[in-house]
């Protein structure tokens, strides 16, 4: 017989056990809390103190006290940060990410409210767009739209809900809103997701920083992006918001379409909302928040061509003449760790890639206006005789375990991870980078492996005797003497999160979880702030090396990180499955802040298929970061490997260098405004419900539509166009137009990719060429489309150019060029005019407009005569596109006036 305290703990762990079940969401812990008091503060904002209604030890104890802090930031952002009244808990720090500090105020239970009811004293706490209330006990919060009243997130739980109160321990917190049934939730990040980007019921999203391939669905992945986009058409009216809880610590988000439930792990929780309400105001008020996605050099919009296992500079130089004699465009050659010494960062490789060669290669390529990029680990190869890490011992940078360096294992073997978060380390990184340019001057890194990715677990001592083997194949086994740790909470924590999707430790191939950081801050907490503090740093480093525009590929990311990299989605796999997921993806990462995104074209491992690498350039050449990248392991997929491939590559980047001012402009708005480069359908077409879970076209901006193939074998592809006049980009004479929308089959063989440009846009273009330097010297075109047949019509377009050298990318340095332009088309004439708000760049750069195509007349205005900036053209010759200080353009030739 089971004596009554073992019965009570086989009863604890059956709970347990369900608890970690994949119905999960639907159990219910406690009781929640109690609001006791509840004032304005100095700063306009309003703080209550809880206190828990009744404890209990399911995943340890409930903290007693809570303090909530309510404030409108701005009119359209809410902050709710709730954490213990008592006592200092892990918050990320604010100088990471910047941000206002709740008030230190000391509550007490008030008088009036000991009973836990009474009347609010502060009800409706509210901005122009936002309201917020409460219920005192339990407590609950509600936020709602003040424009509809419509609620866009509410705690409160009742018998019809599959969530419980609020819950609040040191280890584990829960939280959840109610949701309507009809919302649309796109984010919740990195993941990738097989049924698109809106999120699935059911379908798990675990957010942890893990060196999981891309391959794996639905597990947390390399990124922690715990943010969602909300969009709800109420009565035909789409509006969008979107919640962000700013918390690093490993998490589950359990959706089931009409709940969402958080439980994390540490942390506290701080939401912000964003009202909207429109997708790209959205965006504009997350990234406004969060930083703006970093300004891009322009080569970077380019092609990049990359591979892991170029075993010698002579291979590097032929993968180079190979574009140029295939004719295909390429702007950036990359070198994996092939040109590392023993796969030690910041080293070369002294016979394969000779300083002297490879500094005579660098010089030729420069000259040709390409650019150069190698990969760095953060793991520091654990070496005597190795200067970055003498010099990283001489200035304690390391993270730490019981004093000591913490010892991991990656493809140098033996390595030490410095520690981005101690500002010696920040200092000492850049310093490294300094010293590495010196030696090879690159023109942008890529930080790789930055989860950490650890290719052992636990606590590791070098065996004695024993060398661990470098590299891939063998290196990718730990070699260490290693221990599991699991004395601490830190890494058995009482909730386990489903970590890689199969809930193993949370030190599972990375950093224990019980080392710790600068200032004692723990692994536990700050783990998937990993790569963005590493991104940091690095930006801050290549900043001020020459002071150009840093270029940085991370693979890890946080809240955050598109503020000083991009992003590309990691080793997928060469499947028609995983060029499917590439878009959902790389859409995400859009809503993330992180517009610079895109997946290894063809596919990281194993070898694609010939089919299956003409359509991935076919979707890759339209990705804001286009690079071609392959496996040790497979292989050469470089895009001139088959014929039929460079065929499509000079098809697809063709259009690509075509539209490089264009990608650039939207470079340029995703800086200032945080709108991504890539966008989902609906960003544009938010009236239109078709489109809101659409996963397999994108808009690049608010008006190109791709409409790739991402199926085997299809020589045709079913497109949705949203209502309006679509116009096919590669051949102007095709035309879609609908009142309501439809799908159409299109025609794709295997060299065709479907791009189509809306109605009433004007889109700059230039000539296109093999790289970016030479391709933005040549002259423009305007494509201005109206409606189809419109005898009324408007267009409008925009362009932004610089020096792509210039740290910043912004107006009024006296230096940039910006041109709006306007056409309309009104009984016979159209109209077409520019505004420059400023117009050095392109005097300078002697630009010009040479030609502007109208598509969409119809019959009557068959005879239309085109004014430009008030002059009639019939026969103008090429004309400069602005001049400093004008207002207009001078005159502008109409090149091709072409009717539809
Ligand atoms: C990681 C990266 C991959 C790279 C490899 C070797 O797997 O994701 O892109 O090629 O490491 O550095």
């Amino acid at each position: 017989m089971l004596s009554s305290s073992s019965s009570f703990y086989s009863v604890l762990l059956v709970l347990l056990l369900c608890l970690h079940s994949s119905d999960a969401a639907a159990a219910k812990i406690g009781q929640g809390y109690r609001l006791v008091s509840i004032e304005e503060t100095p700063d306009g904002g309003i703080v209550g103190l809880l206190q828990v209604k009744q404890k209990n030890q399911i995943y340890g104890s409930d903290i007693t006290n809570l303090q909530i802090y309510v404030k409108h930031e701005t009119e359209d952002r809410l902050r709710v940060h709730i954490t213990d009244a008592d006592k200092q808990r892990w918050e990320i720090p604010y100088n990471l990410l910047p941000r206002e500090q709740p008030p230190a105020m000391k509550l007490t239970i008030s008088k009036s409210r000991k009973d836990g009811g009474g009347s609010l004293q502060v009800s409706d706490y509210s901005s122009n767009e936002l309201i917020f209330s409460y219920t005192a006990d339990p407590f609950s919060f509600m936020v709602k739209r003040k424009s509809n009243g419509d609620i866009l997130f509410n705690s409160k739980s009742d018998k019809s809900d599959p969530f419980g109160e609020m819950v609040f321990k040191d280890q584990y917190i829960e939280i959840s809103t109610k949701l309507p049934k009809d919302a649309s939730l796109y984010g919740l990040g990195e993941n990738t997701q097989p049924h698109g980007i809106k999120l699935y019921p059911n379908d798990p999203y675990t957010l942890y920083t893990t060196d999981v391939s891309a391959i794996n669905l639905n597990t947390d992945l390399y990124g922690s992006h715990p943010v969602y986009m909300d969009l709800r058409n109420v009565g035909g009216q789409p509006n969008a918001h979107a919640v962000l809880l700013l918390n690093s610590n490993g998490m589950d988000v359990f959706y089931t379409g009409t709940s969402l439930t958080y439980k994390i792990i540490g942390g506290v929780l701080d939401f912000y909302f964003f009202a909207g309400p429109t997708p790209l105001a959205v965006v504009d008020q997350y990234t406004a928040f969060i930083g703006r996605p970093a300004p891009m050099p322009y080569w970077s919009l380019g092609f990049h061509q990359c591979r892991w296992g170029y075993h010698n500079l002579s291979v590097v130089e032929d993968v180079v003449a190979n574009y140029q004699k295939a004719q295909i465009p390429l702007d950036v050659i990359w070198n994996d760790d092939d040109h590392m010494d023993g796969h030690k960062d910041f080293t070369l490789n002294p016979n394969n890639y000779p300083r002297p060669k490879l500094l005579a290669f660098l010089d030729k390529i420069h000259s040709m206006g390409m650019k150069y990029i190698v990969i760095i680990d953060p793991g520091i190869a654990v070496n005597s005789s190795y200067g970055v890490y003498q010099r990283a011992i001489a200035n304690d940078v390391f993270i730490k375990y019981e004093g000591e360096p913490y010892l991991a294992q990656v493809w140098p073997g033996a390595v030490n991870f410095p520690d981005f978060l101690n500002p010696k380390t920040v200092q000492w990184w850049g310093d490294e980078i300094r010293r590495f340019h010196e030696l090879v001057p690159v023109n942008g890194l890529w930080i790789d492996m930055n989860e950490a990715s650890n290719f052992c677990s636990g606590l590791c001592k070098i065996p004695k005797g024993k060398q661990c083997p470098t590299g891939s194949g063998p290196g990718w086994v730990c070699c260490l003497d290693c221990k599991n740790i699991t004395n601490t909470r830190w890494d058995d924590p009482p909730y386990k999160i489903n970590a890689s999707g199969t809930q193993v430790p949370i030190g599972f191939k990375t950093i224990a979880t019980s080392a710790y950081h600068y200032n004692g801050v723990l692994e536990y907490d700050a783990h998937s702030l990993y790569g963005f503090s590493q991104s940091i740093a690095t930006h801050q480093a290549l900043q001020g090396l020459e002071g150009k525009r840093p270029f940085i590929l991370s693979r890890s990311t946080f809240v955050g990180s598109g503020k000083y990299a991009a992003h590309w989605t990691g080793d997928n796999k060469g499947t028609w499955e995983d060029l499917k997921y590439s878009v959902s993806t790389m859409l995400n990462f859009g809503i993330f802040g992180v517009p610079m995104v895109g997946s290894d074209i063809c596919g990281f491992y194993p070898a694609p298929t010939e089919e299956l690498c003409n359509r991935w350039i076919e979707v890759g050449a339209f990705y804001p970061f286009s690079r071609d990248h392959a496996n040790f392991y497979s292989p050469r997929q470089e895009l001139y490997q088959w014929e039929s491939v460079a065929e499509s590559a000079r098809n697809a980047l063709g259009m690509r260098y075509k539209l490089l001012p264009h990608l650039y402009t939207l470079n340029f708005e995703a800086h200032s405004t945080g709108a991504p480069i890539a966008r989902p359908l609906f960003f544009t077409f938010s009236n239109y419900t078709d489109c809101y879970g659409l996963s397999t076209q994108f808009l690049l901006g608010s008006s190109i539509m791709v409409s790739p193939v991402l199926e085997q074998g299809k020589t045709n592809v079913k497109a949705l166009f949203p209502p309006g006049t679509w116009y096919n980009l590669f051949d102007m004479s095709q035309m879609i137009m609908s009142k309501e929308g439809k799908y159409v089959t299109l025609d794709a063989p295997l060299h065709v990719v479907n791009v189509h440009l809306y109605q009433n846009t004007i889109l700059p273009i230039q000539q296109g060429g093999l790289i970016s330097k030479e391709a933005r010297k040549t002259p423009f075109t305007l494509i201005v489309t109206f409606p189809a047949a419109a005898s009324d019509g408007q267009a409008k377009g925009n362009l932004f150019l610089d020096d792509d050298e210039l740290p910043e990318m912004k107006l009024g340095n006296g230096y940039s060029t910006y041109v709006d332009f306007y056409a309309t088309v009104s009984k016979g004439t159209v109209k077409v005019w520019s505004e420059v708000q400023e117009g050095k760049y392109a005097l300078d750069q002697g630009l010009i407009v040479e030609k502007i195509t109208v598509l969409g007349l119809d019959g009557s205005a068959q005879a239309a005569t085109l004014e430009v900036n008030g002059n009639k053209v019939d026969d103008a010759s090429k004309i400069q596109i602005s001049a400093a200080e004008q207002k207009h353009l001078d005159e502008v030739e109409d090149g091709a006036h072409k009717q539809k």
